[in-house]
């Protein structure tokens, strides 16, 4: 998860790969109301973990559903349907799920018209301007009491004992507004079905939006034992009698809305293999696997199977296409981001939709393909876009994201540019908020694209030893989002390598070897060597010496050249050691060279090795360090000194954080944005 304020994502080039998907939200949030009001225990396999199902199973806790598991099962066992075993009043805070706001409010007002109780539903700001009207309405027609606690129409809600219900006569609904509400009402009726012996009947008014949608809660509603009768999704009737019942096992899958951006950064990026994706194939029950019919439309190439899909760009430039929406709002956006490679102007209609969701998305989303350089007229109910006029029209803008997750990952499709002619870094601010659906979203976009090395950006930090060269790098590498390398790390890792192997510190060949033949990895803060954790001894005392020893040798040094290189990915690195500024990176948009007097280095250095129960002398350690520098900055390969551009930081007398302030600070400054 980027828990930063800001991203900047480099120019990319290509896509190819394969990425998993975390599982649908509106499946997720769903199955988990279902098991939650169902009788018995729900095992569901692949549950989303993000910000609208954290609400959701916070939520049903609350309703004193029992819920376990881990990263690949939760268990849930329902309330069997009643009100009668929770403890009112109760209040809800549904932060800003719209997937948990609008079902929980019918489900809970039938109940509570039922079996009595008093309970409040809120959530975020944004959570209290998105309509609920339609869904009250419809509600108190049926006979439950609900009070708006701020604006007539909208969330906060109370809904209060004292109504009785009534369901013989067809209970009507607006098809217009939002799919959310049909589908809140389908779930929620099926729990006062056993009353009155007779059937409960849903009739639409006017046509019914984001159909999909709707289906897709048929199709659950019948794994937990409700088979609702429907013509063309006009009339629906649950027969009288019905019962949840928990399926026992049920699987969610991989969410088509967030495969959309992964099709089309494969139209768009994947030339020369393709990018697959898993988790959701041809025959999901997601509404929004249409998109992959718009993709096509607009020239994607995707192959598909039952749970996976494979595409390749078609045709290029994208072609421009006029498309209705209207069966799948959600990622029909990634298509508004697809327009900007197309060959014209693509109109999407009938996204009304859009308007009441995270944010208004078609004003959002006009406002920000704007910036980029494109051409946008956003209509009532329609948005038209026409890509940058030429390459030197696209602008490297600082891109708002609203809060919304679909915003977020639509635009940071912006950043293929290169492949239109450009080459401008995209900067996403505010980026959390992927949280909502994928939190993982920019890792999983970032481990499946390329872009050239001269276009992502390098931060050095070189410095004598001690300085604080990898706590300033971690420091500023977290707060960018980038990547990290401690140059340190693979020679002192070269050296404990060879002291395991008994290499002497003259048999200049087998060291070389050792170097190039390093089995590394990084997993967080933990350093695997021959898959064995050695983040512990890569700091001893000895490992350190004899590492300044072997880094002096320049066939040691070219062993380890491109493993350094190699670290260079996107979305940016923080690389920290020695020669990085003036040998590894050149060519970095930064460079920065620590300062720090002996005396303050080998306090601190001992102040670490104390924390860790190491004894240490002061005057010993100052010595060794005075000595190490001497031979860094005197050997004949690599010398430590300033690279002729870095700017000096001498930290003395800083805090890390005052540190990363100043170096961020200057980066700030050389990185601008519109
Ligand atoms: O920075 P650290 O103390 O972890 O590095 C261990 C040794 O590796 C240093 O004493 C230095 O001699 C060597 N080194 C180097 N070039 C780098 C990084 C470290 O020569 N870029």
């Amino acid at each position: 998860m980027y828990d930063i304020a800001q991203l900047d994502v480099p120019p990319l080039r290509r896509a190819a790969g394969t990425v998993r998907l975390p599982g649908s939200k509106s499946i997720s949030n769903r199955v988990l109301l279902l098991a939650g009001l169902a009788e018995g225990r729900t095992e569901i396999h692949d549950l989303l973990d993000s910000d609208d199902t954290r609400v959701m199973l916070q939520a049903l806790r609350q309703l004193g559903c029992g819920i376990a598991g881990d990263d690949r099962v939760t268990t849930v066992t329902g309330i069997g349907g009643s009100l009668r075993q929770v403890r009112t009043p109760l209040s809800l805070s549904l932060g800003n799920a719209g997937t948990a706001m609008r079902p929980l409010a019918a489900a809970l007002a039938l109940l509570v018209t039922r079996d009595g109780g008093d309970v409040e539903l809120s959530g975020v700001a944004r959570m209290h301007e998105r309509p609920i009207g339609d869904l009250v309405d419809a509600l108190r027609r049926i006979g439950a009491l609900i009070d708006y606690l701020h604006h007539d129409g909208y969330p906060p809600l109370r809904l209060r004992a004292g109504g009785t219900l009534n369901i013989e006569r067809p209970i009507r609904v607006r098809g217009d507004v939002s799919s959310q509400f049909l589908s809140a009402l389908l779930l929620a009726l099926p729990l006062v079905s056993d009353g009155g012996g007779q059937p409960i009947t849903i009739e639409v008014d006017g046509e019914l939006i984001s159909k999909p949608y709707v289906e897709l809660t048929l199709a659950l509603l019948q794994r937990f034992g409700i088979e609702v009768q429907h013509d063309g999704l006009q009339r629906f009737v649950i027969p009288a009698g019905s019962r949840y019942r928990a399926p026992s096992r049920i699987h969610v899958e991989g969410d088509a809305s967030s495969a959309s951006y992964f099709i089309a950064a494969g139209a768009i990026a994947a030339v020369e293999a393709p990018l697959r994706i898993e988790g959701v194939g041809l025959d999901s029950i997601q509404g929004d696997i249409r998109f992959v019919d718009a993709a096509r439309a607009m020239g994607a190439q995707v192959a598909g199977g039952a749970s996976w899909l494979e595409v390749r760009r078609g045709a290029w430039p994208l072609k421009a296409a006029t498309l209705d929406c209207n069966h799948m709002p959600d990622a029909a956006m990634t298509l508004a981001a697809m327009a900007l490679y197309a060959d014209g102007r693509t109109r999407l209609t009938r996204i009304g939709s859009w308007r009441v969701k995270e944010t208004d998305r078609i004003a959002a989303m006009a406002v920000e393909l704007r910036k980029l350089g494109a051409t946008v007229l956003d209509g009532a109910d329609s948005i038209e876009v026409e890509p940058p006029a030429s390459p030197a029209a696209w602008r490297r803008a600082a891109l708002h994201t609203y809060d919304d997750h679909r915003m977020a990952m639509c635009l940071s499709l912006a950043a293929f540019n290169p492949l239109a002619g450009a080459r401008v870094p995209v900067r996403l601010l505010d980026p959390r908020c992927v949280g909502k659906t994928f939190p993982e979203y920019f890792e999983t976009l970032f481990g499946v694209v390329g872009a050239d090395a001269a276009d992502i950006p390098v931060i050095t930090v070189d410095g004598p030893t001690a300085s604080g060269k990898g706590t300033l790098a971690a420091a500023v590498a977290a707060r960018l989002g980038w990547r990290q390398l401690d140059s340190g790390v693979l020679y002192r890792a070269t050296a404990l390598a060879a002291m395991r192997a008994n290499i002497a510190g003259d048999d200049t060949e087998a060291l070389a070897r050792v170097a190039a033949a390093l089995a590394l990895r990084f997993d967080g803060d933990q350093v695997w060597l021959d898959g064995v954790d050695v983040g512990a001894a890569l700091r001893h005392e000895a490992v350190g010496a004899f590492a300044s020893q072997v880094s002096a040798l320049p066939e040691v040094r070219r062993a380890l050249h491109a493993l350094q290189l190699s670290f260079r990915r996107v979305p940016g690195l923080v690389a920290d050691g020695r020669d990085m500024g003036t040998v590894v990176f050149p060519d970095a948009a930064l460079k920065v060279f620590l300062t720090a007097s002996a005396a303050m280095r080998a306090e601190r250095r001992h102040k670490q090795l104390m924390a860790k129960g190491i004894s240490a002398r002061l005057d010993a350690l100052r010595a060794d360090l005075e000595a190490r520098d001497a031979r860094d900055m005197h050997r004949a390969v690599s010398p430590l000194k300033p690279a002729r551009d870095a700017l000096l930081l001498d930290n003395s007398s800083l805090t890390i954080e005052q540190s990363a302030d100043r170096v961020l600070g200057w980066w700030g400054e050389r990185n601008t944005f519109d």
